[in-house]
């Protein structure tokens, strides 16, 4: 009781991990403070779900398009990436959206089987490569800079033949393709991400199904293709960092996603629960490159469940003491994705017997009925779980600079009228806001996914994000501002969130 006593205290001193924020957040009021000097806004996509132009011009298939193709149900309303928001031809309306808006920045991503048809290097498609040239050369012309990632989740599919991120050789293939995009593309990028949300890249990818290439190696395949990511991502940070930093001036990170897992109750055994699952989601890949190694709690839950199945060794496969000093280091700052928040029980230790991420991490892990719900099943609207994620991670990691580099809201018609878009980057934005004023977060820049609607993986285009209106049954994908682009047109010009700013 009296230990219990004690952490509350602590808690409450610390404003982390309390509990249902919820109650928190009944009276909270949108900040009045405006964004500081120098801050920078932007806006995302990634290239399968605008692109379009699968089959165009010499591009190779990658596994989304076979993963899709091959398996006609597996999208919610029956689409594909094929079209998409055709962006292969009307790039350059994406750049007057955008500058329609005044962002600062694009992040947008690289089809590396557009630019290697194989995903290696001895066939480049020089088709592939104007086009990136030319998207690049389109910002620039528009005082846009360029944010690319290298890798958001299309890879080349004759890589996936040979077992994709689970097979190691991927390392040294994916750090010939970064080398590459350096060479051809570096003048033109302020920034580079390696490789977007590897948590989704390897649970939804290689455990889940829920994302191609749609392989169900729970437990085993999903660590194996985190140790890959983990150090493809820092052979292409070091390349970049040795060869190119002094003659292109840009920064190179690795972008990792994140929920806020908030404990059901303010009790140690809710608190511990949570606190594993953060430790499973960010830390996974937070931990090697911030701190070095996995996360403790990783090693000794993955090694002890291990043991208990029979198997001979942890199904999480240990690094090296050379690849722990590789990987640790490769950041030029957070690259930070987040969308929603989850509540977390402690729970029984789940039975032996079914080898999976999830059941090594443990936890009693749901969201609430209450909490308003976007239009993709996991997506719900938690505005407060934005500001302690943020807490946390100063508290957990120290006081690193970090970028938002996706943050946004789906629904299902693409309405015009899109005030709950308006609130939602409202309230998201002023708890960051919050963040950097009350807790001295060094957040720099923020991005919102999405400049226009586009193909939401397995969603199709039942889920709708962006702030231009696409209507993918027209042929000729007309860009129609919603409301919520002069919006964000405001907070950019003004730095304010409130309607009342001038
Ligand atoms: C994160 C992913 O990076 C992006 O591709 C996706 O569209 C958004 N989440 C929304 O689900």
């Amino acid at each position: 009781m009296r230990i219990l006593y004690i952490f509350a205290i602590f808690a409450t001193f610390l404003d982390l991990s309390l509990g249902d924020g919820d109650d928190e957040n009944v009276d909270y009021q949108i900040t009045d403070k405006t964004y500081p000097e120098g801050f920078v806004f932007g806006v995302a996509t990634a290239s399968y779900q605008i692109e379009g132009g699968w089959n165009e011009d010499g591009k190779g298939e990658q596994i989304w398009d076979t993963w899709i193709h091959n398996n006609p149900g597996i999208v919610a309303d029956g689409s594909t990436g094929d079209v998409a928001s055709d962006s292969y031809h009307k790039y350059k309306e994406d750049v007057a959206c955008m500058k329609e808006v005044g962002v600062q920045y694009y992040r947008l991503s690289i089809s590396w089987a557009r630019i290697l048809p194989t995903g290696r290097i001895d066939k480049v498609n020089q088709a592939g490569v104007n086009y990136y040239l030319n998207v690049l050369k389109e910002l620039k012309a528009n005082g846009i800079e360029a944010m690319v990632t290298l890798y958001h989740w299309d890879l080349p599919t004759a890589l996936q033949d040979i077992g994709g991120w689970t097979n190691p050789e991927i390392v040294e293939v994916f750090a010939d393709f970064a080398r590459l995009s350096y060479g051809l593309f570096g003048d033109y990028v302020q920034t580079w991400v390696t490789i977007n949300e590897p948590k989704q890249i390897c649970h939804g990818g290689y455990a889940n199904a829920g994302y191609a290439p749609g392989i169900d190696s729970k437990g085993v395949g999903e660590y194996s293709c985190a140790r890959n990511i983990l150090l493809a991502h820092a052979r292409g940070w070091h390349i970049y960092d040795q060869e190119f930093r002094s003659k292109q001036n840009g920064r190179i990170t690795i972008v990792i996603d994140s929920d806020w897992y908030e404990p059901t109750n303010y009790t140690p055994e809710d608190e511990q629960a949570a606190e594993t699952k953060r430790q499973f989601v960010f830390g996974m890949y937070a931990n090697p490159v911030f701190i070095g190694n996995w996360p403790q709690v990783m090693i000794d839950r993955v090694a002890d469940r291990s043991a208990k199945e029979g198997f001979n060794s942890s199904r999480l496969p240990a690094f090296s003491d050379e690849e722990i000093s590789l990987i640790k280091g490769t950041y030029d700052f957070l690259a930070l994705n987040h969308y929603t928040t989850y509540m977390v029980g402690a729970a029984d230790e789940p039975a032996i017997g079914s080898p999976s991420w999830e059941l090594d991490a443990g936890g009693n892990v749901y969201q609430k009925d209450t909490w308003e719900q976007a239009a993709i099943g996991w997506f719900r609207v938690v505005p407060w779980g934005f500001g302690k994620l943020l807490k946390w991670i100063k508290a957990t990691y120290g006081d690193l600079e970090i970028v938002i580099t996706e943050n946004g809201v789906s629904d299902r018609t693409g309405t015009l009228e899109d005030d709950h878009r308006i609130n939602y980057i409202r309230s998201y934005m002023s708890h960051m806001l919050d963040a950097m004023y009350e807790d001295n977060i060094k957040i720099t820049g923020y991005t919102l996914w999405s400049i226009i609607d586009n193909f939401e993986w397995t969603q199709g285009f039942n889920a709708k994000l962006g702030i231009y209106y696409i209507n993918m049954t027209d042929p000729e994908r007309p860009r129609v501002a919603k409301k919520s682009s002069k919006y964000y047109a405001k907070v950019i010009e003004t730095g304010c969130l409130l309607d009342s700013c001038a």
